[in-house]
């Protein structure tokens, strides 16, 4: 089970790796297209630089015909390196890309998945991750859950290396729902993870066990 984070901004980035287990970087072209600066693989880079060769970055194509999206789809893993995952969309198109980047040895993330077919479609054309789009289509009123789980159940009956990453979240409670219908990843915004930290009853606990300890021990630690 692992977690990344879903952002492309450089501060949220690097704060998140100082606290949380963050195995990897998701980003979006509508975060890209905010960036200040209009150079984006060199931001991509940054980000490639803050968290090291070892964890995933995910980045989708951009370009709209095959040829465009394949040569694109190598022209980023060369820049940002093997653990660059190359999110996808599961259209047509996108699965005729999918399979062959997949073929020839890129990671690959299907992307804007909204139903259960659209993974299994994934799963077969090579895809290592399949986005599902949690809140998004809560928002249409499918059962996201429902999607996860059976995705994730065709998974362990296929022994594949497949893994569901639940992105699109609006609040802690989906995450934690993605995770427990199956997920094998989520994909979440920094703010919800320091939200998921802020319950005021941590706080007090924290509070209340130091105010016991400083009754008889004072100030000492447990290196005393
Ligand atoms: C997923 O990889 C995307 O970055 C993101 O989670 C998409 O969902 P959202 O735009 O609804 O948050």
């Amino acid at each position: 089970m692992d977690l990344l984070l879903d952002t492309a901004d450089l501060a949220e980035v690097e704060h998140a790796l100082q606290y949380y287990p963050i195995k990897g970087v998701t980003t979006n072209p509508t975060m890209l297209s905010r960036l200040e600066q209009t150079h984006v693989l060199s931001h991509l880079k940054a980000i490639r630089a803050l968290i090291g060769d070892e964890r995933d970055l995910h980045v989708q194509l951009m370009a709209r015909d095959r040829e465009t999206m394949i040569r694109e789809a190598h022209h980023l893993a060369t820049q940002l390196g093997e653990q660059t995952f190359i999110a996808v969309p599961v259209t047509e198109v996108g699965l005729s890309v999918i399979k062959q980047l997949a073929q020839e040895g890129l990671n690959i993330t299907a992307s804007t998945v909204f139903s259960t077919i659209q993974g299994i479609l994934a799963m077969l054309s090579g895809a290592r991750y399949v986005a599902v789009f949690y809140d998004r289509m809560l928002n249409l009123d499918i059962d996201a859950g429902r999607v996860i789980k059976e995705l994730a159940g065709l998974l362990w009956t296929n022994t594949s290396s497949t893994q569901v990453l639940a992105a699109s979240f609006r609040n802690v409670a989906e995450v934690t729902n993605a995770y427990a219908s199956g997920a094998g990843s989520c994909t979440v915004r920094p703010e919800l993870l320091s939200t998921g930290l802020a319950m005021p009853s941590i706080k007090k606990a924290v509070q209340d066990f130091a105010d016991d300890w400083k009754k008889v021990y004072g100030d000492k630690t447990l290196l005393e």
